[in-house]
């Protein structure tokens, strides 16, 4: 049976087409229940399969989590492999269901950083749901806003030296071109769980216009009903872009 807030925000149905979630507070999840940090995450991929699922149902045509930042290689190392284990275990236990809902994987980030093990599953889960075409899934691993945005001038500057583009041809959309989120819309909806009031260096090109949610709640206990009031809270929401109200 359909949730009622499902129900309404079809029945609104001004569905967002892109969502992009940082996913925190597996940390205190943990903390608050005497349990180590890894048991929030453990809990957090439970959270991931439900939001994934509702996202789906909603009519959601790209979901971008942020599960791994470039920053996060600064925490403690078993804590990395936990994350790392945990990410080649989702990968290969979701790849049969993802590919069956028509959901395809994408993984955008660093991926030369990771090891082998996860890099390898990552990799196959990508390649055997590409096909996909009921939601894009992205997942942030290893991003960080400010090197995606390094990586692209890098990338444009290059192209100017090979005397294939003429600097004066720069503008956003060629810009957008290459960012690891080529061809997709921005988000229009951003939800940071665990209510930290912070951006964490996450996709700071694609933000520019994006409705943001904070929840205070953590994110393994964060399900799809949570997914549906935030996109409940943004159907009520005005976007401008910067021009006045119409009427
Ligand atoms: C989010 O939870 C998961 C990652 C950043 C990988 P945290 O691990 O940041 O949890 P808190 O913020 O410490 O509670
Ligand atoms: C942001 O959460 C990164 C992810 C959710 C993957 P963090 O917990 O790393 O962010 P800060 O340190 O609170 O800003
Ligand atoms: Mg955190």
């Amino acid at each position: 049976m359909e949730s009622e807030l499902l129900e309404r925000i079809k029945l609104d149905g001004r569905i967002p087409s892109h969502v992009a979630v940082i996913m925190d507070g597996n940390g205190r999840w943990a903390r608050e229940r005497g349990l180590p940090r890894y048991a929030g995450h453990r809990r957090g991929m439970v959270a991931v399969r439900d939001v994934v699922e509702g996202a789906v149902e909603a009519g959601i045509e790209v979901l971008t989590l942020f599960a791994f930042s470039k920053e996060n290689w600064q925490r403690p190392r078993p804590e990395i492999a936990a994350l790392m284990a945990l990410l080649k275990r989702y990968a290969d236990s979701e790849r049969q269901e993802l590919k069956a809902q028509g959901v395809a994987v994408h993984v955008l980030g660093e991926l030369d950083r990771l090891r082998a093990g996860p890099r390898a599953a990552v990799e196959r889960i990508v390649g055997e749901t590409a096909a996909g075409k009921t939601m894009r899934l992205n997942l942030m691993i290893s991003y960080s806003g400010r090197d995606e945005i390094v990586r692209a001038v890098r990338e444009l500057a290059r192209r100017a030296r090979r005397g294939e583009l003429d600097p004066d041809e720069i503008d956003e959309s060629l810009f957008g071109s290459v960012l690891y989120t080529a061809g997709l819309p921005d988000p229009d909806l951003l939800i940071r769980t665990s209510g930290e009031l912070r951006i964490s260096n996450f996709m700071l090109w694609q933000l520019a216009y994006t409705e943001l949610y904070i929840s205070s709640v953590y994110w393994p206990d964060f399900t799809r009903e949570h997914l549906f009031a935030a996109i409940s809270d943004y159907q009520r929401r005005e976007r401008r872009f910067g021009r006045v109200t119409a009427g």
